[in-house]
């Protein structure tokens, strides 16, 4: 039996699992432990159940110590996590791909929706008490049947949003990626573009990559100016894709129609932070996975990738040492 620390509470289904296995600390509180409680908490520990805005690095690797075999994300993105730092420990590191794809295309497709029609100012209009006719002049969006998204990152979300966007509204499909995806291509009748091309010719861009040193700010002051005045910007993948800078900018110089984040850097959202206020700007608290089904097939593949690391063998959904 080794001993486990979960950063926050998950779904019990994780718990349990875990518990029927190791010695397991949940972390109670509703904020992450500070950094200290984290170096103290993981002592010892055989498995860490991290949640994406832990930094797990070298210090809290070695906090560990020997015992340390597995980290296993509670998410499919894993930036917080210092993989060359886990792999030169010959410590086994996993996500939880697959199982949130329809879950965050979802809300994807719903912050499209939501930022090109106007839900942001239309609810405050209601909520305070403002409504006060019908308005031939006022909330007007953008209608998206025939028109052209783009997809940043044609991986599990990218495909599950543009197969809802090409199916459902028709849309012409433009996308970014690493490899070419042929069968992509033929299945939705889509084209690999640069990232340029993407960009001037789409009236939706969807983000759906990794952040990693490439595409940390790969949506800058330049690429907006680029973007058509009327498109929608939509992000669901992390917060430092985007410069919130130039995007506050771009957005109050009318430069792109709206722009929809359910991911934002930091998180939470800075108070000060212009795009808080900017009523172009429809922003969720990162809830792409936020469904029961999602969560608990989360919190399920996490507790197996530690039962496997620690017990010596693969984890089932490792990132590959
Ligand atoms: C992830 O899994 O990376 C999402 O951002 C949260 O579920």
């Amino acid at each position: 039996m080794g001993k486990v620390f979960i950063t926050r509470r998950i779904p019990s289904i994780g718990i349990e699992r875990l518990q029927a296995h190791h010695q397991v600390d949940v972390w109670p509180g509703e904020d992450p432990p500070p950094r200290e409680v984290l170096l103290d908490r993981v002592r010892g520990c055989s498995g860490i159940l991290s949640i994406l805005s832990d930094p797990i690095d070298s210090q809290i690797m070695d906090a560990a110590g020997e015992a340390l075999r597995g980290i296993a994300n509670f998410a499919v993105g894993y930036n917080n996590i210092d993989v060359s730092a886990a792999k030169a420990r010959s410590v086994q590191v996993g996500n939880t791909p697959g199982v949130l794809t329809n879950a965050t295309a979802d809300i994807a497709v719903g912050l499209i929706l939501a930022a090109g029609r106007c839900f942001g100012p239309a609810i405050h209009n209601v909520e305070k008490l403002q409504w006060r006719n019908w308005e031939p002049m006022r909330f007007l969006g953008q209608e998206f049947e025939g028109k052209t998204l783009g997809i940043i990152g044609m991986g599990r979300i990218g495909m599950a949003v543009a197969k809802r966007l090409h199916g459902g509204w028709d849309m012409r499909v433009l996308y970014t990626s690493r490899q070419p995806k042929p069968q992509v291509d033929q299945q939705l009748a889509a084209s690999r573009v640069e990232l340029g091309e993407l960009l001037s010719q789409s009236d939706v861009v969807s983000i759906h990559c990794p952040l990693t040193a490439e595409t940390r700010n790969l949506i800058g002051t330049d690429q907006l100016q680029r973007m058509k005045p009327h498109a929608v910007l939509v992000n669901t993948a992390r917060g430092e894709v985007i410069d919130q800078a130039a995007l506050a900018q771009a957005l109050s110089e009318r430069r792109i129609f709206a722009a929809g984040l359910d991911v934002t850097t930091p998180e939470p959202i800075a108070p000060g932070d212009p795009l808080r206020h900017c009523p172009q700007c429809l922003i969720l608290p990162h809830i792409g996975s936020a469904t029961e089904h999602a969560r608990n097939q989360m919190a399920s593949m996490a507790a197996e990738n530690l039962i496997a690391a620690i017990s010596g063998k693969p984890m089932p959904f490792g990132v590959g040492l």
